[in-house]
């Protein structure tokens, strides 16, 4: 039970302070509300979370994978390897374009699409691999890129939970063909709602900047056909504002996860491992718990611990999928999706944990003990 003085500790805390209000208010006032020079600054800002790549704004993360597999020409015909264990907005965009996804299952430990089940899920009709860097950890890029390489395949990074991680020192949205990032308000920046997309080529750069504006870059001289998926200066000057903030949040987000770690010893509860030469950015700190995970979640809660599934139901068992899937006949054989969905649990990680916070988030999970 949390006493009367303990307030419950929320699963997540956006920041929208003055230096973000003020940006915002500034933007307003100027006049120049979409994609003008705050959008163009935000770009050039990002970069630099990219090893220098092309940044490309758009109005949210589903955009920036929408456009992104529009640019490379990914349609009808063709198949993309997605994680199950993801968000539906992976699988959702490739399938927004008409594409078909093919789902593979994921390494237990890094949550991240599994290289061999990848390589079994190649067919002549693949064109792409899309690595989700799920709860902040990288995919096994060290392993997925060479199977790209092998197969001659686009490789998608959906980096919406993992701004500034790394694999070997290579930031995630660096390693593939293109990358994307989400700034919905509970990531580790935002700018309200908003995404990036991030490529070393110019030409698909170009593109992306023609696909999100009606394929114009001169106004009503259209050159392709495109859509609507700019991002206001309004969001961008808050993304700016973020940007400045988020390489110290993420230093506290990982100081608060190797509290975490070395403060959780309850028996039934697996704190989140790190590959090797990863930088986990923790968007999550995901446990696993053995026995019956909602008496456990129910506890925490009781305790004034917010806590949350990220996801409980895989995305082949949504009805968009499920039910085409029943329909033709097809299974998927995705064990340690099915494993995950079914034992994690998310812990308050957020850079504003006081100590006093991370202490009472310990103590609840290991009150949970043996959890028979
Ligand atoms: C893994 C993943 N992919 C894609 C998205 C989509 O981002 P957005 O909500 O900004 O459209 C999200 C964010 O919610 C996400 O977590």
């Amino acid at each position: 039970m949390t006493s009367i003085n303990e307030q419950p500790i929320p699963a997540a805390r956006p920041v929208i302070g003055e230096e973000e209000i003020e940006a915002a208010v500034r933007v307003l006032r100027s006049g120049r509300v979409v994609q003008g020079p705050e959008v163009a600054a935000f770009e050039e800002g990002f970069s630099d979370l990219v090893d220098g790549r092309h940044c490309v704004a758009v109005n949210s993360g589903t955009s920036a994978l929408h456009l992104l597999l529009l640019a490379l020409g990914i349609g009808p015909g063709d198949e993309v390897i997605v994680p199950s264990f993801s968000f539906a907005a992976s699988a959702n965009a490739v399938r927004l374009v008409g594409a078909d996804v093919v789902f593979a299952d994921i390494e237990p430990g890094s949550y991240g699409l599994d290289p061999a089940a990848v390589e079994a899920a190649v067919t002549p009709r693949t064109a792409a691999i899309m690595p989700v860097h799920l709860y902040g950890h990288p995919a096994a890029m060290d392993k997925l890129m060479p199977i790209a390489e092998k197969h001659k395949l686009a490789v998608v990074e959906d980096a919406c939970q993992a701004h500034a991680a790394a694999l070997n020192g290579t930031p995630v949205g660096a390693f593939g063909a293109g990358g994307t990032f989400s700034f919905y308000p509970t990531k580790n920046m935002h700018s309200l709602e908003g995404g990036m997309v991030t490529t070393a080529d110019a030409e698909l750069a170009r593109t992306l900047r023609l696909l999100r504006n009606q394929g114009m870059e001169q106004r009503y001289a259209n050159e392709i056909v495109g859509a609507n998926m700019r991002m206001t200066d309004v969001a961008a000057a808050v993304g700016r504002v973020q940007l400045t903030k988020v390489g110290g949040w993420t230093e506290q987000r990982r100081a608060n996860a190797a509290y975490l770690d070395a403060h959780i010893t309850a028996p039934s509860v697996t704190t989140p491992p790190v590959a090797e030469g990863a930088r986990h950015v923790y968007h999550q700190y995901t446990i696993r718990v053995r026995g019956d995970r909602d008496a456990a979640m129910a506890k925490l809660t009781e305790a004034g611990v917010g806590n949350a599934v990220y996801y409980p139901t895989p995305i082949h068992r949504l009805k968009p999928y499920w039910e085409p899937d029943q329909k033709a006949g097809r299974t998927w054989d995705l064990p340690e999706t099915e494993r995950a969905a079914a034992e994690v649990v998310s812990l308050p990680v957020h850079p504003s944990l006081s100590e006093g916070e991370l202490a009472r988030i310990a103590d609840a999970v290991n009150a949970l003990g043996e959890n028979l």
